[in-house]
């Protein structure tokens, strides 16, 4: 089976809404069609309206970094799912390891999360990965298959179908230091086996998997090239609308 590649950029916690504007207008007539690939750029809620507004009618799609799980109430500070919905947001990065890290998010949080993101027409990008202690530990995979059952729990087949995994190993993320396409493609391997063993072989087949951590222009067509890799998240080299657009030059 085919996978249709997917690129999306996360921007973190970056930009003011003046820059994502220029942004959009500097990449959005330059982006392939999304019949070749999706092109998906991973904004700060704040932008999010504005972001829609500026990608009508182009190829773009746009992600949220992060929502709540509950549609409304007394959670201040949180971002409603229902409330991305309406704004016809697309898809929502979810478990990054910054959210893991930083705010303790759990599996059970991000898994309420997924749940929520589907419940209301999105996709989530779901990201899992090792620390470095795991990875020299020889842990991966172990690691690996424990956060995707968690993460995955209750979904159903046809969800886990249309879902997006990032791989992203903690001490690839910012560093400089990217885990060579081998190694992305053994552990988006063991994400596509964990699906396979949990739902089957037609929907591990047809989940899309990224790998993230220090993709750049130059090294993006080397993951790319790799049978489990489908996608890119991509952090820093995002960032800037010439880089941005040189991420997709591997479809050309
Ligand atoms: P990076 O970030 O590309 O800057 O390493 C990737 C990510 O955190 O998604």
């Amino acid at each position: 089976m085919s996978r249709k590649p997917i690129i999306a950029g996360n921007w973190k916690m970056n930009k003011t809404a003046a820059e994502a504007r220029e942004f959009i207008d500097a990449v959005k007539n330059s982006i392939p069609s999304n019949e070749l690939v999706d092109t998906v750029v991973g904004s700060p809620a704040l932008f999010l309206e504005g972001m829609k507004k500026g990608v009508k009618d182009t190829e773009l799609q746009v992600a949220a970094q992060n929502c709540y799980w509950e549609d409304f109430g007394a959670f201040t500070g949180e971002t409603s799912p229902a409330a991305l919905e309406a704004l016809g947001v697309d898809y929502v990065i979810i478990g990054h390891s910054e959210r893991r890290d930083y705010f303790h998010e759990t599996d059970e949080e991000i898994n309420k999360k997924a749940h929520a993101i589907f419940k209301h027409n999105m996709t989530p990008i779901l990201c899992c990965g090792e620390s470095l202690e795991t990875y020299e530990a020889g842990k991966t995979a172990e690691w690996i298959e424990g956060q995707i059952t968690a993460d995955l729990k209750g979904l159903s087949a046809e969800q886990v179908s249309n879902l997006v995994i990032a791989y992203e190993p903690i001490w690839a993320i910012g560093t400089g230091k990217s885990a060579d396409a081998n190694i992305a493609d053994e552990i988006c391997g063991v994400v596509r086996a964990t699906v396979e063993k949990l739902y089957g072989k037609e929907v591990a087949e047809a989940v899309r998997i990224q790998y993230g951590g220090s993709v750049k222009p130059e090294n993006v067509a080397e993951y790319m090239a790799k049978e489990n890799v489908d996608g890119a998240l991509v952090g820093g080299a995002s960032l800037q609308a010439d880089s941005f657009l040189a991420l997709l030059d591997f479809v050309k």
